[in-house]
């Protein structure tokens, strides 16, 4: 038996609970704040569900985190003191290790601590057991959620949680004259998919305008070709190395094999997205990355997924489909090219 917390973006929780029902049967869930947290109880043990989840990980779950240990709370310091000996008595796992302390509280907890404090507090402890308290790049996690009455508590691996994020909410600093918002569902992509972009020479970006997309992989140092009958921003045109066809994209002939990146973000019905993305593949060498938005217009997320990739297998391998932080009512694909 085994105790979670799952966590999706606000209004999808209930696809990331359907999914899991799907891949973990036997499953209780319980709503911790509406549309995006919930907890959830299976039969199976830690490791079973890790293991499924590594497997064949659900696309609307976020974010996850085990429920070790569970502490009432009074409102008074003793919570913060009975935070400190959970962590204390779990000990020797976090030895050696680089641990990051991430906390998270529903509206209303009647735990009055800041995350600040309460970091203090475990990280002194984590200091005592010979681990290292770390902000960047953990290797193990405290996860710490704040419901009304009661402290959650869990650990595990970036890749056993999903992100290294606090609860898979993944925040990135908006530089001065960034060209679009767009711009971060293509870093946090780079990121989840574990993507380097230096590392391709040419893209092709399919409903670039207004060009947060084609900014960062111009920055990456890619050639980019970007086409939009929209205006791309125009700090973007000083860039020799892009090239900007201002056309809509089914009126566009490419040359084939002449990318070995495909990007594509055109907040279109997913099947005419398809269509499009189907057309221009060619264009992309055997081998190439794609990695592609899909907007869930309908009732049915999962099952316009379920249509879009068993369209989009006819060209490519799907390496993983994910609804990222950044990505609303979508979400992202990474394809690589047969
Ligand atoms: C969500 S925006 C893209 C944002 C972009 N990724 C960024 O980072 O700034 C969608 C773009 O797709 C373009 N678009 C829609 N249909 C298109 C088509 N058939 N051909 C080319 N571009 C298209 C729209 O003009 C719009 O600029």
């Amino acid at each position: 038996m085994s105790r979670w917390i799952g966590t999706a973006n606000k209004g999808f929780a209930p696809y990331a609970m359907e999914e899991l029902r799907r891949l973990l049967h036997d499953i209780k869930f319980q709503q911790l704040s509406s549309g995006e947290v919930f907890s959830f109880e299976t039969e199976l043990n830690h490791g079973a569900v890790l293991s499924a989840i590594a497997q064949h990980e659900p696309i609307f779950l976020r974010h996850i985190q085990p429920i070790e240990r569970t502490i009432p709370l009074s409102g008074m310091a003793d919570d913060l003191q009975e935070l400190g000996d959970v962590v204390r008595h779990a000990g020797s796992q976090f030895a050696g290790k680089r641990t990051a302390v991430h906390i998270r509280r529903v509206e209303g907890t009647v735990f009055p601590y800041s995350a600040a404090d309460t970091k203090a507090v475990v990280d002194a402890v984590l200091l005592e057991l010979g681990s290292e308290p770390a902000l960047k790049q953990p290797e193990w996690i405290i996860s710490i959620y704040a419901t009304r009455d009661q402290l959650l508590i869990g650990w595990g691996t970036p890749q056993e949680l999903l992100s290294d994020w606090p609860g898979g909410a993944v925040r990135f600093q908006r530089e001065d004259g960034q060209v679009s918002r767009a711009k971060f569902k293509l870093l946090e992509a780079e990121r989840a998919f574990g993507l380097d972009f230096a590392q391709y020479r040419s893209a092709l970006d399919v409903g670039a305008a207004p060009g947060g997309w084609t900014s960062l992989l111009l920055e990456r140092g890619l050639a980019v070709t970007a086409i939009d009958p929209a205006e791309l921003h125009p700090s973007l045109l000083a860039y020799p190395r892009l090239t900007y066809l201002k056309k809509n994209a089914s009126d566009v002939k490419l040359a084939p094999d002449s990318f070995d990146l495909l990007v594509c973000d055109m907040s279109w019905s997913p099947m005419q997205m398809c269509k499009l993305v189907l057309e221009l593949q060619a264009a992309l060498r055997s081998g190439g990355i794609a990695v592609i938005t899909v907007k869930l217009m309908h009732r049915k997320p999962l099952q316009t997924i379920r249509e879009v990739l068993s369209r989009l297998q006819e060209a490519f391998v799907i390496r993983k489909a994910k609804q990222l932080f950044h990505n609303r009512d979508e979400i992202t694909l990474w394809l690589e090219k047969k």
